[in-house]
């Protein structure tokens, strides 16, 4: 089996982070969902990936590379416009020959993992194979119908009112057969080549199409909060460990990493909560659910609940709490401002906050 990653599109709901980074390589617990995305595919025991990408590409290239380091093998394929996700499959064709693939979202997170739905179907090989998961308001997502016997009935994409709580989240198994689908729907609405229209002509079709449950945690990382909760999740489970320099007047409590050659000095961390290699944080608190970036520098400041990615410095800052702050960026104390602040802020940019 190969596998196809979904690493182009526009990312316009994770403005104004999309403006200088593709949002798959947003780091969630300070790793790119792309490479969570990347790790469970290989933990399916498929190493052979196609990775779509866009006007992005060269980022994306220079982090995730040829794969070795991930333990795959990476193979680029360009989209130049985000036509549609069957619009993927379609170009992807020349890679994927006449092999089953996974269809893997690169904006999706499922940190339980998806190796057993594989087997699955590898086992029965049935045309495709989806995985949906219960959510609260399905109108965002593909929803699927089953009948009484829990077979797929209907897929229908972003439906104004939904006919059940299934959506289709971003993992999808397919036999060769999704080809001659994929070649014969319209663009939707919305003007895209939809995977579910292509489902749903293969179903139409009479071929057999399986959903599985995903019982486990789902995120498409699509918007900033969605990114934040997913951060909290993701560092509840991450292994705890001090690789870097703590000093005595600093306290830490509860699950925290602290990585290579970062300094922590009179400072208290509570986890869980993670500090990336070589940053600095100095008469600071840094709370439960914080990812701190490489390279960073904290600074008689408190901040819970957010992510600081590569090379940000703040300093004199006393209430941050879910927030996102971009690379490079600087945040420091300013006059004339109040005590509490909620940013989302973009790479390189400068806000001045109360002292
Ligand atoms: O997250 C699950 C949902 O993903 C499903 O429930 C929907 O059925 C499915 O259509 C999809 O909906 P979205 O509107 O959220 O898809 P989005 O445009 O965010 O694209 C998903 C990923 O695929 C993302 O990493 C970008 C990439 N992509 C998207 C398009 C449209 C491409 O690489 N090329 C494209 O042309």
């Amino acid at each position: 089996m190969k596998a196809l990653v979904l690493s182009g599109g526009s990312g316009t709901r994770l403005r104004p982070f999309s403006y200088s980074m593709p949002k798959q390589l947003i780091p969630i617990a300070n790793k790119p969902v792309l490479e969570h995305v990347l790790e469970d595919i290989r933990d399916m025991g498929v190493t052979e990936i196609g990775v779509i990408v866009g006007s992005w590409a060269p980022q994306i290239a220079e982090v995730i590379g040829d794969g070795t380091r991930l333990g795959v093998r990476v193979t680029y394929i360009p989209q130049d416009e985000p036509l549609g996700l069957a619009h993927c499959v379609t170009l992807a064709k020349p890679f994927l020959g006449e092999h089953d693939f996974v269809m893997y979202l690169g904006d999706n997170m499922l940190p339980e993992g998806t190796a057993a739905i594989a087997d699955e179907f590898r086992e029965g090989r049935p045309a495709a194979q989806i995985v949906v998961h219960k959510v609260a308001d399905p109108r965002a997502f593909g929803v699927a119908e089953l009948d009484t016997e829990g077979r797929v009935a209907r897929l229908v994409e972003k439906p104004q009112e939904p006919k059940s709580d299934l959506a289709m989240i971003g993992v999808y198994f397919f036999t060769p057969e999704i080809h001659r689908a994929v070649e014969s729907i319209e663009p939707s609405a919305r003007g895209e080549l939809e995977i579910t229209d292509a489902i749903q002509w293969l179903l139409e079709d009479g071929a057999e199409i399986r959903a599985s449950e995903y019982r486990g945690y789902w995120k498409d990382t699509g918007r900033a909060d969605d990114v934040l909760e997913c951060n909290r999740y993701l560092l509840g489970s991450l292994p705890p460990a001090v690789l870097g320099e703590i000093d005595e007047a600093s306290e830490l409590t509860g699950r925290v990493r602290i990585e290579a050659g970062a300094r922590v000095v009179r400072s208290r961390i509570e986890g869980p909560a993670v500090i990336g290699a070589g940053s600095v944080i100095e008469d600071s608190y840094i709370g439960p659910g914080t990812a701190i970036g490489q390279g960073c520098t904290l600074c008689d400041t408190r901040i819970r609940d957010s992510i600081v990615l590569d090379g940000a410095a703040i300093s004199q800052v006393p209430g941050i709490h879910g927030s996102i702050i971009g690379r490079n960026a600087t945040v420091g104390a300013g006059a004339d401002v109040d005590t509490y602040h909620r940013l989302v802020v973009g790479d390189h940019t400068r806000i001045e906050v109360a002292a």
